[in-house]
Protein backbone atom coordinates (compact mmCIF):
# COMPACT_ATOMS: atom_id res chain seq x y z
CA UNK A 1 0.00 0.00 0.00
CA UNK A 2 1.42 3.08 -0.88
CA UNK A 3 1.69 6.49 1.07
CA UNK A 4 -2.15 7.88 -0.50
CA UNK A 5 -3.76 4.88 -0.42
CA UNK A 6 -3.04 4.80 3.49
CA UNK A 7 -4.03 8.19 3.80
CA UNK A 8 -7.20 7.31 2.34
CA UNK A 9 -8.05 4.42 4.63
CA UNK A 10 -7.16 6.36 7.39
CA UNK A 11 -9.48 9.52 6.47
CA UNK A 12 -12.51 6.56 5.37
CA UNK A 13 -12.00 5.01 8.49
CA UNK A 14 -12.65 8.48 10.60
CA UNK A 15 -15.69 9.04 8.02
CA UNK A 16 -17.22 6.13 8.53
CA UNK A 17 -16.97 6.70 12.22
CA UNK A 18 -18.07 9.92 12.12
CA UNK A 19 -21.84 9.04 10.28
CA UNK A 20 -24.20 8.52 12.33
CA UNK A 21 -25.48 5.35 11.13
CA UNK A 22 -28.83 5.27 13.06
CA UNK A 23 -29.34 9.28 12.12
CA UNK A 24 -31.09 10.31 8.24
CA UNK A 25 -28.69 8.72 5.74
CA UNK A 26 -29.91 8.52 2.03
CA UNK A 27 -31.84 4.62 0.60
CA UNK A 28 -31.39 6.22 -2.62
CA UNK A 29 -28.41 7.98 -4.20
CA UNK A 30 -28.34 8.94 -7.91
CA UNK A 31 -24.54 9.30 -9.12
CA UNK A 32 -23.40 10.95 -12.87
CA UNK A 33 -20.55 9.08 -13.50
CA UNK A 34 -19.09 11.85 -15.52
CA UNK A 35 -14.96 11.99 -16.33
CA UNK A 36 -14.19 8.67 -18.25
CA UNK A 37 -12.94 10.53 -21.22
CA UNK A 38 -10.65 12.98 -19.53
CA UNK A 39 -9.64 10.74 -17.01
CA UNK A 40 -8.12 8.22 -19.96
CA UNK A 41 -6.81 11.83 -21.88
CA UNK A 42 -4.74 12.56 -18.49
CA UNK A 43 -2.94 9.34 -18.77
CA UNK A 44 -2.42 9.62 -22.26
CA UNK A 45 -4.92 6.48 -22.88
CA UNK A 46 -7.76 5.57 -25.66
CA UNK A 47 -11.55 7.04 -23.97
CA UNK A 48 -12.21 3.28 -23.72
CA UNK A 49 -9.46 2.78 -21.20
CA UNK A 50 -11.38 5.44 -19.55
CA UNK A 51 -14.87 3.84 -19.77
CA UNK A 52 -13.40 0.09 -18.84
CA UNK A 53 -11.70 1.87 -15.62
CA UNK A 54 -14.83 3.58 -15.22
CA UNK A 55 -17.02 0.36 -15.23
CA UNK A 56 -14.59 -0.92 -12.89
CA UNK A 57 -15.42 1.56 -10.51
CA UNK A 58 -18.88 1.42 -10.88
CA UNK A 59 -18.63 -2.12 -9.37
CA UNK A 60 -16.59 -0.98 -6.34
CA UNK A 61 -19.09 1.39 -5.38
CA UNK A 62 -22.43 -0.81 -5.58
CA UNK A 63 -20.65 -3.09 -3.55
CA UNK A 64 -19.50 0.06 -1.28
CA UNK A 65 -22.83 1.32 -1.60
CA UNK A 66 -24.32 -2.09 -0.35
CA UNK A 67 -21.89 -2.30 2.50
CA UNK A 68 -23.02 1.74 3.57
CA UNK A 69 -27.15 -0.01 3.31
CA UNK A 70 -28.10 2.21 0.42
CA UNK A 71 -30.98 0.32 -0.79
CA UNK A 72 -31.74 2.03 -4.32
CA UNK A 73 -28.80 2.96 -6.67
CA UNK A 74 -29.13 5.13 -9.80
CA UNK A 75 -26.17 5.26 -12.64
CA UNK A 76 -25.84 7.65 -14.96
CA UNK A 77 -24.83 4.89 -17.56
CA UNK A 78 -26.01 6.23 -20.85
CA UNK A 79 -27.87 9.29 -21.57
CA UNK A 80 -29.60 9.83 -24.58
CA UNK A 81 -27.49 12.52 -25.89
CA UNK A 82 -24.39 9.59 -25.84
CA UNK A 83 -25.56 8.59 -28.90
CA UNK A 84 -24.07 11.61 -30.86
CA UNK A 85 -20.58 9.97 -29.61
CA UNK A 86 -18.42 8.15 -32.84
CA UNK A 87 -20.52 4.73 -33.04
CA UNK A 88 -17.10 2.81 -32.24
CA UNK A 89 -17.26 4.40 -28.51
CA UNK A 90 -20.83 3.68 -28.75
CA UNK A 91 -20.35 0.03 -29.42
CA UNK A 92 -17.60 -0.10 -26.77
CA UNK A 93 -19.81 0.93 -23.63
CA UNK A 94 -22.72 -0.81 -25.04
CA UNK A 95 -19.86 -3.80 -24.99
CA UNK A 96 -18.99 -3.22 -20.93
CA UNK A 97 -22.61 -3.63 -20.76
CA UNK A 98 -22.57 -7.36 -22.05
CA UNK A 99 -19.83 -8.13 -20.29
CA UNK A 100 -21.21 -6.86 -17.14
CA UNK A 101 -24.65 -8.74 -17.09
CA UNK A 102 -23.34 -11.93 -18.44
CA UNK A 103 -20.79 -13.99 -16.37
CA UNK A 104 -19.15 -13.34 -13.17
CA UNK A 105 -20.21 -10.30 -12.57
CA UNK A 106 -24.15 -10.73 -12.60
CA UNK A 107 -23.47 -13.94 -10.92
CA UNK A 108 -21.44 -12.06 -8.26
CA UNK A 109 -23.99 -9.50 -8.17
CA UNK A 110 -26.91 -12.17 -7.74
CA UNK A 111 -25.06 -13.75 -4.80
CA UNK A 112 -24.97 -10.48 -2.86
CA UNK A 113 -28.91 -10.35 -3.70
CA UNK A 114 -29.13 -7.11 -5.80
CA UNK A 115 -31.74 -6.14 -8.26
CA UNK A 116 -30.42 -4.56 -11.55
CA UNK A 117 -33.34 -2.64 -13.43
CA UNK A 118 -32.68 -0.55 -16.54
CA UNK A 119 -34.78 2.53 -16.91
CA UNK A 120 -34.70 4.81 -20.06
CA UNK A 121 -35.98 3.70 -23.64
CA UNK A 122 -34.21 0.22 -24.16
CA UNK A 123 -36.16 -0.39 -27.44
CA UNK A 124 -33.19 1.80 -29.02
CA UNK A 125 -30.94 -1.16 -28.42
CA UNK A 126 -30.31 -4.15 -30.95
CA UNK A 127 -32.49 -7.20 -29.56
CA UNK A 128 -29.36 -8.92 -28.46
CA UNK A 129 -28.63 -6.24 -25.97
CA UNK A 130 -32.30 -5.82 -25.05
CA UNK A 131 -32.49 -9.19 -24.23
CA UNK A 132 -29.57 -9.58 -22.06
CA UNK A 133 -30.79 -6.34 -20.05
CA UNK A 134 -34.11 -8.23 -19.68
CA UNK A 135 -32.32 -11.86 -18.70
CA UNK A 136 -30.02 -9.83 -15.74
CA UNK A 137 -33.19 -7.91 -14.61
CA UNK A 138 -35.04 -11.45 -14.56
CA UNK A 139 -32.69 -13.34 -13.01
CA UNK A 140 -31.97 -10.84 -10.09
CA UNK A 141 -35.75 -9.63 -10.12
CA UNK A 142 -36.35 -11.43 -6.62
CA UNK A 143 -33.28 -9.92 -5.00
CA UNK A 144 -34.10 -7.93 -1.85
CA UNK A 145 -30.88 -6.34 -0.56
CA UNK A 146 -30.59 -3.62 -3.38
CA UNK A 147 -31.76 -2.16 -6.19
CA UNK A 148 -29.41 -0.68 -9.06
CA UNK A 149 -31.34 1.16 -11.75
CA UNK A 150 -28.50 1.64 -14.70
CA UNK A 151 -30.33 4.44 -16.93
CA UNK A 152 -29.49 3.42 -20.67
CA UNK A 153 -30.50 5.91 -23.15
CA UNK A 154 -32.21 7.97 -20.81
CA UNK A 155 -33.44 11.42 -20.80
CA UNK A 156 -36.15 12.61 -17.45
CA UNK A 157 -37.44 15.03 -20.29
CA UNK A 158 -38.01 12.31 -22.38
CA UNK A 159 -39.40 10.00 -19.68
CA UNK A 160 -42.33 12.37 -18.57
CA UNK A 161 -43.82 12.32 -22.09
CA UNK A 162 -43.35 8.79 -22.07
CA UNK A 163 -45.11 8.67 -18.47
CA UNK A 164 -47.51 11.29 -19.45
CA UNK A 165 -48.43 9.25 -23.03
CA UNK A 166 -49.35 6.36 -20.67
CA UNK A 167 -50.96 8.66 -18.14
CA UNK A 168 -53.27 9.69 -21.48
CA UNK A 169 -53.61 6.34 -22.93
CA UNK A 170 -54.85 5.23 -19.22
CA UNK A 171 -57.53 8.14 -19.72
CA UNK A 172 -56.58 9.65 -16.55
CA UNK A 173 -57.99 13.59 -16.38
CA UNK A 174 -56.79 14.15 -13.11
CA UNK A 175 -53.79 13.03 -11.00
CA UNK A 176 -51.47 13.51 -8.01
CA UNK A 177 -47.84 13.93 -7.82
CA UNK A 178 -47.42 9.87 -6.13
CA UNK A 179 -50.17 8.45 -9.01
CA UNK A 180 -48.13 10.08 -11.60
CA UNK A 181 -44.72 8.70 -10.14
CA UNK A 182 -46.02 5.26 -10.85
CA UNK A 183 -45.70 6.10 -14.74
CA UNK A 184 -41.85 6.76 -14.69
CA UNK A 185 -39.45 4.59 -15.30
CA UNK A 186 -38.61 4.66 -11.11
CA UNK A 187 -41.93 3.20 -10.50
CA UNK A 188 -41.28 1.51 -7.15
CA UNK A 189 -38.69 3.53 -5.60
CA UNK A 190 -38.33 6.34 -3.34
CA UNK A 191 -37.24 9.32 -5.34
CA UNK A 192 -33.33 9.75 -4.54
CA UNK A 193 -32.03 12.14 -1.21
CA UNK A 194 -28.42 12.31 -2.95
CA UNK A 195 -27.57 13.02 -6.55
CA UNK A 196 -23.74 12.62 -6.87
CA UNK A 197 -22.00 14.16 -9.81
CA UNK A 198 -18.08 13.77 -10.68
CA UNK A 199 -15.68 15.45 -13.15
CA UNK A 200 -16.31 18.94 -11.45
CA UNK A 201 -18.91 19.55 -13.64
CA UNK A 202 -22.01 21.06 -11.69
CA UNK A 203 -25.53 20.15 -14.04
CA UNK A 204 -28.28 17.78 -13.60
CA UNK A 205 -27.77 17.09 -17.69
CA UNK A 206 -31.79 16.12 -17.45
CA UNK A 207 -30.58 13.30 -15.14
CA UNK A 208 -34.28 11.82 -13.08
CA UNK A 209 -35.50 15.82 -13.70
CA UNK A 210 -38.97 14.83 -11.60
CA UNK A 211 -37.36 12.48 -8.77
CA UNK A 212 -34.87 14.69 -7.88
CA UNK A 213 -37.18 17.70 -6.94
CA UNK A 214 -36.04 17.54 -3.80
CA UNK A 215 -32.74 15.54 -3.63
CA UNK A 216 -29.29 17.28 -2.11
CA UNK A 217 -26.60 17.59 -4.87
CA UNK A 218 -22.96 16.58 -3.75
CA UNK A 219 -20.32 17.60 -6.47
CA UNK A 220 -16.40 16.74 -6.40
CA UNK A 221 -13.69 17.45 -9.14
CA UNK A 222 -12.52 13.88 -9.17
CA UNK A 223 -12.95 12.29 -12.56
CA UNK A 224 -15.78 8.89 -12.30
CA UNK A 225 -12.60 6.33 -12.59
CA UNK A 226 -11.25 7.42 -9.48
CA UNK A 227 -14.21 7.46 -7.34
CA UNK A 228 -13.32 5.77 -3.48
CA UNK A 229 -15.28 4.58 -1.20
CA UNK A 230 -13.72 7.61 0.79
CA UNK A 231 -15.58 10.33 -1.75
CA UNK A 232 -18.63 7.71 -1.08
CA UNK A 233 -18.63 8.40 2.94
CA UNK A 234 -17.86 12.25 2.09
CA UNK A 235 -20.88 12.28 0.29
CA UNK A 236 -23.05 10.79 2.98
CA UNK A 237 -21.18 12.54 5.59
CA UNK A 238 -22.14 16.00 4.54
CA UNK A 239 -25.56 14.69 3.45
CA UNK A 240 -25.86 14.12 7.04
CA UNK A 241 -24.86 17.55 7.84
CA UNK A 242 -26.97 19.29 5.70
CA UNK A 243 -29.86 17.40 6.96
CA UNK A 244 -28.79 17.79 10.59
CA UNK A 245 -29.10 21.82 10.28
CA UNK A 246 -32.51 21.46 8.68
CA UNK A 247 -35.25 23.78 10.66
CA UNK A 248 -32.69 23.97 13.19
C1 LIG B 1 -19.19 9.56 -18.79
O1 LIG B 1 -17.85 9.92 -19.06
C2 LIG B 1 -19.38 8.10 -18.90
C3 LIG B 1 -20.15 7.45 -19.83
C4 LIG B 1 -20.87 8.16 -20.90
C5 LIG B 1 -20.26 5.97 -19.89
C6 LIG B 1 -20.32 5.29 -18.55
C7 LIG B 1 -20.48 3.83 -18.73
C8 LIG B 1 -19.94 2.90 -17.93
C9 LIG B 1 -19.11 3.23 -16.75
C10 LIG B 1 -20.19 1.44 -18.18
C11 LIG B 1 -21.65 1.13 -18.21
C12 LIG B 1 -21.94 -0.26 -17.83
C13 LIG B 1 -23.15 -0.72 -17.39
C14 LIG B 1 -23.33 -2.11 -16.94
C15 LIG B 1 -24.35 0.13 -17.31
P1 LIG B 1 -17.51 10.75 -20.37
O2 LIG B 1 -17.18 9.81 -21.46
O3 LIG B 1 -18.63 11.69 -20.68
O4 LIG B 1 -16.22 11.52 -19.91
P2 LIG B 1 -15.75 12.97 -20.38
O5 LIG B 1 -16.82 13.94 -19.95
O6 LIG B 1 -14.46 13.17 -19.65
O7 LIG B 1 -15.59 12.92 -21.87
Amino acid sequence: MNLRSLADAIKTKKLKQAIDWNGALPSHIAIMMDGNGRWAARRGLPRSAGHYAGMQTMRETIRNCLHANVKYLTLYAFSTENWKRPAEEVDYIINLVHQFVTGNTIREINDSNIRIRFIGDISRFSDSTQQVMKNAAAVTGANTGMTVNFAMNYGGRSEIIHALKSVIDDGKEDLTPDEFETYLYTSGCPSPQLVIRTSGEKRLSGFLLWQCAQAELWFTDEMWPSFSELLLYRAIYDYQCRRRGFGS
